[in-house]
């Protein structure tokens, strides 16, 4: 169940240091924010918990009535201090607790894996016709893939959390991709954040030349799967 305390509190200081690396707070507050900001990654976790749960009752449903799973794996993240550092500076926002909540929306992240292109709308639209289900923003990187050819569908979803004192909406960030689409975005990843060095034109050409090929390789195999099962 609850992870412990004290290494909870330890990685909760850690991840505030880095969010407030040169934003100095006073020693009297520090507490004060320390908890707050425990508040609302834990808010954010849970609300994260609830659309994993979701997927996953989409998923199992699906599964009875078709004998097959529409998710091949699900994932989850919170974003680290680090990172949500490194947003708020590059787009010139405050760095403080409300700021994050305010201004960013990909806090908590899942990324739905599906076998076939069409799971991939199956899914968005199951989700979004849960009555407690808001969709902010929807951009769809499949039907207009980024010039890198990078493709996945993206979804930021406002959802409820239901806790002792009422409830509370949460963002949460949703990408939905099919296996190939996720195998090249990992491999970019790879390639792109981990290396030394700027990418030459011709990589670039040849990694959107491996876009293109999953492209393909999605449609075919979508081909294939209409002749075999229907949605209903
Ligand atoms: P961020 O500042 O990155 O959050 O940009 P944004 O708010 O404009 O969001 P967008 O929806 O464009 O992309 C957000 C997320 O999608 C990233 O954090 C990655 O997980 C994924 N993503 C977007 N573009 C690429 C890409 O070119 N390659 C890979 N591998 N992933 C990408
Ligand atoms: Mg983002």
């Amino acid at each position: 169940m609850a992870e412990n305390n004290i290494s909870v509190t330890n990685n909760m200081q850690a991840q505030m240091a880095d969010i407030f690396r040169d934003t100095p707070i006073e020693a009297e507050k520090a507490g004060e924010y320390l908890s707050q900001f425990r508040m609302l990654m834990t808010y954010y976790r849970c609300a994260m918990k609830e659309v994993v749960t979701k997927f996953e009752v989409l998923d199992e449903e699906f599964s009875l009535r078709h004998d097959r799973d529409p998710i091949s794996s699900i994932q989850s993240r919170l974003k680290s201090g680090s990172s949500i550092y490194e947003k708020l500076k590059r787009r010139n926002l405050p760095v403080s607790i409300e700021s994050i909540e305010n201004n960013l929306a990909d806090i908590a992240g899942i990324r739905v894996i599906c076998p076939f292109l069409e799971d991939v709308y199956y899914l968005e639209k199951a989700l979004l016709a849960q009555d407690d289900v808001q969709l902010i923003e929807r951009k769809n990187y499949i039907e207009n893939p980024k010039s890198n050819g990078y493709r996945s569908l993206h979804l930021i979803i406002a959802v409820p959390i239901f806790l002792s004192h009422g409830k509370r909406i949460m963002k949460v960030e949703v990408q939905i991709r099919t296996i190939a689409m996720d195998s090249w975005a990992s491999l970019e990843h790879q390639l792109r954040y981990k290396k030394s060095f700027e990418l030459s034109q011709d990589m670039e050409n040849e990694l959107k030349y491996c876009a293109d090929l999953t492209n393909e390789l999605d449609e075919r195999m979508d081909a294939l799967r209409r002749n075999l099962f229907k949605y209903e």
